[in-house]
């Protein structure tokens, strides 16, 4: 134990990651609503997550499992279009409660964001640029910043709770395509 009481932390087993299931929405849901007051009560919360699925692949649900199940989840949301370079947002992150702190959200984050890559080059398109916003919570910004590499660009007064911090991550440009003839 340390100085605070608190025992010290490991550092987390390799979780994998992977796009979510239909199957999945209810453990996402109810992970979202532990960390998000937006996410509840339970059965608004549900719909929400299922609407989200449904709007596939331009939002995209990933997860984190282990044995023990899933322990975490990460929403990105592709916006303006599906462009050639392509602006995504992460909309929503949580991890459970007791599996913070161990690089689960780390792994979460890159492995998924890897996925979502190989997804728009598929298609012919990169990634431009990744777009998150977070209230007033430093630990998430911190997060953001090392995870991400994102800045905080802008800040909204009054937005759901509280000020909301707008953060960018930018990626190499490419050329746009060639207008078609
Ligand atoms: C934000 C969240 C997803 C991070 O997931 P996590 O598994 O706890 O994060 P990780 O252990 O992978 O941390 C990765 C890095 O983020 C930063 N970080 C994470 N938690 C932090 C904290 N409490 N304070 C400061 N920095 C922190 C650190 O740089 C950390 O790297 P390090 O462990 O090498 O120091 C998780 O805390 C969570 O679910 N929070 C509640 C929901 C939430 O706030 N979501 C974001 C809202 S916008």
């Amino acid at each position: 134990m340390d100085s605070t009481g608190s025992l010290p932390m490991t550092p987390e087993s390799s979780v994998s990651v992977r796009v979510a299931t239909r199957e999945d929405l209810a453990v996402i849901a109810e992970i979202g609503s532990e960390a998000f007051s937006g996410l509840r009560p339970g059965e608004q919360g549900q719909a929400w997550v299922k609407a989200t699925f449904a709007s596939a692949p331009r939002m995209e649900y990933w997860v984190a499992e282990d044995s023990s199940g899933i322990v975490g989840y990460v929403l990105w949301t592709e916006k303006g279009g599906f462009r050639s370079n392509a602006v995504i947002e992460l909309e929503q992150i949580a991890v459970r409660r007791e599996r913070r702190g161990r690089g689960v959200g780390r792994q979460l984050v890159r492995t998924s964001l890897e996925g979502v890559e190989e997804r728009l080059a598929r298609r012919g398109s990169a990634l431009k640029l990744i777009e998150v916003t977070t209230g007033s919570e430093q630990h998430a910004r911190e997060f953001y910043r090392d995870v991400l590499g994102a800045e905080v660009v802008a800040e909204i007064p009054d937005y759901f709770r509280g000020t909301e911090y707008v953060m960018i991550a930018r990626r190499p440009k490419r050329p746009e395509r060639p207008p078609s003839p």
